[in-house]
């Protein structure tokens, strides 16, 4: 049984009512049960989110304790949180592989978003498809396996 994390971090539970025109009109409960969907027989998707740094950072040593991969959407913590980068790079630098998502194309709004500290330590970056991104990113980690 291959586990994936998908993570997320601050304000992403108000998906659907927060800035539709940024980030669309798919509620947080109709991606949670679109990924859960997604999920392959031998495959559990566990999706979370969370306002709290140190509750994802140790979500991310829980995956790395129990050698999962992790789709991770940062959401604000992308553009400052050296914490999470060095929790990522431990994943990483493991083996495992850690895709780091965005609803929106950060590089395309306003400049303090254009920096991730995550994307030089991430497996790879997706971002700019909407909620499309995390199935995408389940693409990704499958096919690294
Ligand atoms: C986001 C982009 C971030 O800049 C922002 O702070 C978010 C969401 C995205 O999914 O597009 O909260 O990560």
């Amino acid at each position: 049984m291959t586990t994936i994390l998908v993570l997320n971090g601050p304000n992403l539970s108000r998906l659907g009512s927060r800035e539709p025109d940024v980030y669309g009109s798919t509620t947080w409960e109709q991606l949670v049960e679109s990924l859960n969907a997604a999920a392959a027989p031998a495959e559990t998707i566990s999706v979370r989110q969370t306002n709290d740094e140190s509750e994802l950072i140790g979500w991310l040593h829980e995956a790395l304790d129990a050698r999962a991969e992790v789709i991770l959407n940062p959401a604000a913590f992308t553009h400052y949180s050296y914490a999470l980068r060095d929790a990522v790079a431990m994943l990483t630098g493991a083996g495992l592989s850690v895709v780091e998502v965005h609803i929106s194309n950060p590089h395309a709004r306003e400049e303090f978003r254009h920096t991730s500290v995550i994307s030089g330590v991430a497996t790879g970056v997706i971002a700019g498809f909407g909620v499309q991104s995390y199935h995408l990113a389940l693409a990704a980690v499958r096919s690294r396996r």
